[in-house]
């Protein structure tokens, strides 16, 4: 009996298996149910009292041996069957490189912005896209019939009833996010207002009828035109440049008091003159002022006991003087070309 199992010890120490028909037999032969060692420990019934105990310790030992040769046949097997589907690949060949996405531009700079401002404590605020007549232009000081309205070339969506003014309109600007933050919540208000825009125009370069704006409000008590300066100064120096100048215009907006808008030095020619500054050496960035005493009225604060101040400023002309994007078409164009040139910007 222990001459049988070292033999059968030998026999599959020599054994070489190449294909999936040699595993098998194998398989068959040494470690299944009817094969040759499951053989001897039936065997073993016969065997003297006195061996038993050790031929069934080598016993044990060959069945180990046995599983473990198979199931590093059955590896070798598999990895050369892998390596030989299809023909060994050209390995001086170049890698393909890896395509990787980039922000579109006007999402970049928004992020930009946002983060300018977050840093300086101003909150996100969000509000709708088709918006009452009231939150765009009556809460904002707009009378009924006012020409201001015209100022904004409005998209109209619904009547309340025939020959009635529409009600529902596209916002012209994300001011009616500021009026719904107010109204909901008490100074102290310190947020920005990021957020799509509509404005019946012809598409052109320079002119689109959709576009993004970000508007900021700060409502506290003692809030005075200085924080105003103070606040778009820090805005501009960090978003262009340490050396950007800045100058205050005086202006008209319906719902704020006195308004004015912001223009800063060029940033593409820097004062030598380009077309984007019309050879003034200035482009106008933001319009601002302070919060009119109606509009916070309308908002149920107290005008006796709070100022603020707003402003408001378009995603796209920054984003022109950050990166010298001349034609306003290109933003909606998708033209792969266009948006690569932002890639890990
Ligand atoms: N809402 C104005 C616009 O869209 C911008 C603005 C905001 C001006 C706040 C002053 C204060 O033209």
């Amino acid at each position: 009996m222990r001459d049988k199992v070292k033999e059968i010890y030998q026999e599959i120490e020599q054994y070489e298996v190449q294909s999936k028909e040699q595993l098998d037999q194998f398989r068959i032969r040494y470690v299944g149910r009817k094969g040759v060692i499951a053989e001897l420990f039936e065997g073993l019934k016969q065997v003297s009292q006195d061996d038993r105990r050790l031929v069934g310790q080598e016993l044990n030992v060959l069945k180990d041996f046995a599983q473990q040769r198979l199931k590093e046949y059955t590896t070798t097997l598999e990895e050369n069957q892998n390596q030989e589907t299809g023909p060994v690949p050209d390995l001086t060949l170049p890698a393909i490189p890896n395509q990787y996405g980039a922000l579109h531009p006007l999402n970049l700079v928004r992020q930009q912005i946002i983060s300018i401002f977050e840093r300086i404590g101003f909150s996100v605020a969000d509000g709708p896209e088709i918006e009452t007549d009231w939150y765009n232009f009556g809460a904002l000081n707009f009378p009924d019939n006012h020409p201001a309205r015209d100022m904004q070339d409005t998209f109209f969506v619904e009547k309340k009833s025939e020959g009635a003014p529409a009600d529902m309109l596209l916002r012209t600007h994300t001011s009616n996010v500021q009026i719904r933050l107010m109204e909901r919540q008490k100074p102290p208000i310190r947020a920005i207002m990021p957020g799509r825009v509509y404005r019946n125009e012809a598409i052109s370069a320079r002119a689109h009828c959709m576009f993004h704006q970000v508007e900021g409000l700060y409502v506290d008590k003692q809030v005075g035109f200085k924080d105003l300066k103070d606040t778009l100064y820090h805005f501009v120096k960090e978003m262009f440049a340490k050396d950007v100048k800045i100058r205050f215009r005086p202006s008209y907006f319906p719902f704020t008091e006195p308004s004015a808008e912001i223009d800063i030095s060029c940033q593409i020619c820097h004062g030598k003159g380009c077309n984007i500054c019309k050879y003034t050496g200035w482009v106008e960035i933001a319009g601002s002022g302070m919060v009119d005493p109606n509009v916070l009225q309308n908002c149920g604060i107290d005008p006796n006991e709070y100022t603020g101040f707003a402003f408001g400023m378009g995603v796209e002309r920054v984003t022109q003087l950050r990166y010298g994007v001349n034609d306003l078409r290109l933003y909606t164009e998708n033209d792969v070309r266009f948006l690569r040139q932002f890639q890990g910007a």
